[in-house]
């Protein structure tokens, strides 16, 4: 069976790029990571490197400026020549040249259900204006913040007792599932 590759980026705890490690261990999983980059030492490159994946790190800050790394970015995704790129708690914008490269080929995930509360803090800001449902999105990446076509969603109850850990765990539960499932999806070769 042929597999379509997938890069997967990451700067956190890579509890969604391990779902996605499991869910390929699956003899009928449609796709493979065939690497790991991180703008960061993220806790989560540990699961690429004990599944003896490929990683990388390309900081920001190694690069003179934002379009430098862009570059680096694009150099180190095409090396691996994947079919999808997969921003599973990737904490930095892609810029134009990551687009141009791979536009219409990079999803990313985000805790909060767009557009409602994009950017960096989705849970935070769902916590703070009081909302009693949020939830997760699976979209295509654009040149906005968390703009692009929503491919998923599933919503997720606020508690009244909920603090931003708490409710974040309970969409990463969620969040987990659901990226694994718009994967799968996107790579099975119909
Ligand atoms: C996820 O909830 C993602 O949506 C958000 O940050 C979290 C990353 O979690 N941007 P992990 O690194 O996959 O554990």
């Amino acid at each position: 069976m042929t597999r379509t590759p997938i890069v997967v980026l990451i700067s956190g705890t890579g509890s969604n790029l391990a779902a996605l490690l499991s869910a390929a261990r699956e003899p009928e999983c449609p796709y493979v990571v065939v690497g790991v980059i991180a703008d960061r030492d993220a806790t989560g490159l540990d699961h690429a490197r004990s599944a003896g994946i490929p990683t990388e790190v390309v900081r920001l800050a190694d690069h003179p400026d934002r379009a430098a790394w862009d570059r680096a970015l694009v150099a180190a995704v095409r090396a691996l020549d994947p079919q999808l790129v997969v921003l599973a708690g990737f904490m930095k914008l892609v810029g134009p040249q990551v687009l141009d490269a791979f536009g219409g080929r990079i999803i990313n995930t985000h805790p909060a259900l767009l557009p409602s509360f994009p950017g960096a803090h989705g849970v935070q800001d769902a916590l703070a204006h009081g909302v009693k449902i949020t939830g997760v999105s699976v979209i295509e990446v654009d040149a906005g913040v968390d703009t692009g076509r929503i491919l998923a969603q599933v919503a997720v109850e606020v508690l009244d007792e909920d603090t931003e850990d708490t409710l974040h765990e309970r969409i990463k539960s969620v969040e987990q599932p659901l990226l694994v499932d718009v994967v799968r999806k996107l790579t099975t070769i119909r």
